[in-house]
């Protein structure tokens, strides 16, 4: 005798790593970054609709693993995402994630999915869509510091959205920078290796940083930065962990995801608690300036938010359905009888000596 097939309602649909990137490769990188950053441009649009928190973290000394949660009254979405800076030098990737959507309305999960590529993808277009808003018009050459797993998306993303056709690297490990031009060939992009982060961000209109370190850096100082940048700032995203000095925050105007969470993590968490910021989402959504003038630097000191990932979540959802990119997992227990759980599991003993 075997057991009985579970249910549908036991069923959850998962998308595994291996299925992540056959579904990056069937709708193509570029256009995926594209669509997501339209997906998230259109979620930040509806700000006010979400549940808003800020991430739960447990901080060690190697690092931070957090939940991020967010719900828009329908769909209720959680991240796990961890960051151990020192994970590189033991062989572990320093950010891994994967995430859940459920409905709100019963509390059933509807997808399971991998999130260390989704994080990518996601962070990059959030970049790009920031950038969309606040970089100098026509910006063609972006610096792009350290090199690491996030980098080559974060190109990619402003060359969807923005049309980019420079990146001028530089990583303090010359094998990360390697890497770069190696996966980017090809990619249409005119990739420089730089020395320094000084003559990475020569002619640059953007200036990325994306480097990891668990402790406040300066990866720019304030004689560093000239007028009308555009800097996204992504590494910073941890208590005592910055990329920036302070004097450049003094100069600039600030846009932030979710003040709550960037006060704590973000590069502002060196400036006094009344330290001017603009929310992004209400620039997108046109109840606050963006860029004003030319001469402007404006910085978005990203940390990454929860409804970044309620975007990324409810895309893939949407796109996994046609391209059967996913495994049903037996993930719900569903007793016949719903009060009856103890007396599924009774059975299924009995099922297992019959066998
Ligand atoms: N804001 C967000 O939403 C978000 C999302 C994902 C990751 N992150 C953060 O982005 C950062 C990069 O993540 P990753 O996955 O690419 O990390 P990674 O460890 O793969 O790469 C980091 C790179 O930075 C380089 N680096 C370190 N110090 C440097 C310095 N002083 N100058 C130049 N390069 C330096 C390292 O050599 C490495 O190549 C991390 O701090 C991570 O926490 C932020």
């Amino acid at each position: 005798m075997t057991a009985p097939a579970p249910s549908e309602k036991a069923l959850v649909p998962f998308v595994s790593v291996d299925n992540m990137m056959r579904l990056v490769h069937h709708i193509g990188l570029e256009r995926l970054l594209f669509e997501l950053t339209d997906v998230i441009e259109a979620d930040f649009c509806r700000w006010e609709a979400f549940d808003k928190t800020p991430r739960i973290a447990s901080h060690s000394r190697d690092g931070v693993i957090e939940l991020m949660p967010t719900s828009d009254g329908e769909i209720y979405s959680f991240k796990y995402v961890n960051g151990h800076p020192k994970n590189l030098a033991l062989g572990f990737q320093t950010v891994t994630a994967f995430g859940l959507l459920a409905e709100v309305s019963t509390g059933y999960p509807v997808l399971l999915t991998e999130m260390t590529l989704l994080t990518a993808l996601r962070t990059a277009a959030t970049s790009a869509l920031a950038a969309r808003h606040l970089a100098p018009k026509g910006s063609h050459t972006m610096a792009l510091i350290g090199n690491g797993a996030q980098a080559e998306f974060q190109a990619l993303a402003m060359k969807a959205v923005l049309g980019l056709e420079t990146v001028r690297l530089f990583d303090i490990d010359q094998r990360a920078t390697e890497k770069v031009l190696r996966n980017l060939a090809g990619s249409g992009l005119d990739v420089i290796a730089c020395n320094s982060a000084e003559t990475a961000i020569e002619g640059a209109q953007i200036i990325t940083t994306c480097t990891a370190d668990k402790q406040y850096a300066t990866i720019l100082t304030d004689n560093m930065i000239g007028s009308g940048v555009h800097i996204n700032a992504i590494g910073g995203d941890c208590p005592g962990k910055t990329e920036l000095h302070r004097d450049i925050l003094l100069r600039a105007d600030t846009f932030v995801e979710y003040p709550p969470q960037t006060r704590v993590e973000g590069e502002i968490q060196q400036m006094d608690p009344n330290y001017p910021v603009t929310e992004l989402w209400q620039v997108i959504a046109g109840l606050a300036d963006g860029r004003r003038e030319a001469g402007q630097i404006t910085l978005f000191d990203s940390v990454g938010f929860a409804i970044e990932d309620f975007s990324a979540l409810r895309y893939v959802r949407s796109r996994v359905r046609e391209t059967g990119l996913f495994q049903e997992i037996d993930l719900i227990a569903d007793p016949d009888d719903p009060r009856d759980l103890f007396g599924m599991l009774q059975r299924s003993n009995t099922l297992k000596d019959c066998a």
